[in-house]
């Protein structure tokens, strides 16, 4: 049912409809939604963001958000994906991860992105990846840090402030 991988206690894989309450849970905690400025703020914009990526990302279905999955419980514990952008006229594919609070602390989120990672440059032959990170958010930063990607430069979107981490060579064209 639209795995997109596994790892070790986990499988990834599409969003459903039955995720938009676990989804939406998530994004309802502001301990989540501080460093990610533009989460959805209602359950209708939970499911517009669910239907979005239902199938994968419309103009890029091999990228997209996807439910996290912890193997032992069968629960859902957050979302995490491949995410594309366009800064500067240059095509860029994010490594995104948010994981439930309760499932913090023991290695789940650098072991999704260790994956993502992976499935990005193997199975999709991606030559760079980033991460855009909050400067504040020293917990996404060392996950960054730990797939193997390192400071590049600060930005600023219609979002505010970001630092982008990368991993790869420096031009890619999706
Ligand atoms: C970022 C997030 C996914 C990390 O999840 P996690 O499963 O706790 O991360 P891990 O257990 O894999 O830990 C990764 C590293 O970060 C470190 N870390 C975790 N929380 C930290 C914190 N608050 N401050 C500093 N370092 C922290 C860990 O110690 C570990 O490093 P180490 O192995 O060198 O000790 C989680 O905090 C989260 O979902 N935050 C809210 C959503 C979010 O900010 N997403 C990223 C948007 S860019």
């Amino acid at each position: 049912m639209g795995i997109v991988l596994q790892t070790d206690r986990l499988v990834i894989r599409r969003l459903l409809l039955s995720d938009l309450d676990s989804l939406f849970a998530l994004y309802r905690d502001p301990d989540i939604c501080r460093h990610i400025p533009d989460a959805p703020r209602t359950i209708a914009e939970a499911r517009v963001e669910l239907e979005w990526h239902m199938n994968g990302h419309p103009q890029h279905p091999e990228l997209g958000l996807w439910a996290t999955i912890d193997k032992d419980t069968g629960n859902f514990i957050g979302r995490c994906g491949l995410l594309p952008w366009t800064f500067d006229g240059q095509a860029e594919v994010e490594v995104a991860y948010a994981l439930a609070k309760g499932y913090w602390g023991r290695g789940l989120a650098t072991e999704a992105a260790q994956a993502i990672r992976d499935h990005a440059v193997g199975a999709l032959g991606l030559a760079r990846l980033i991460c855009l990170i909050d400067p504040d958010n020293q917990a996404s930063i060392r996950v960054a840090e730990k797939i193997g990607m390192a400071f590049e430069r600060e930005g600023r979107d219609t979002i505010g402030p970001f630092h982008l981490y990368s991993q790869g060579r420096s031009a890619q064209h999706l």
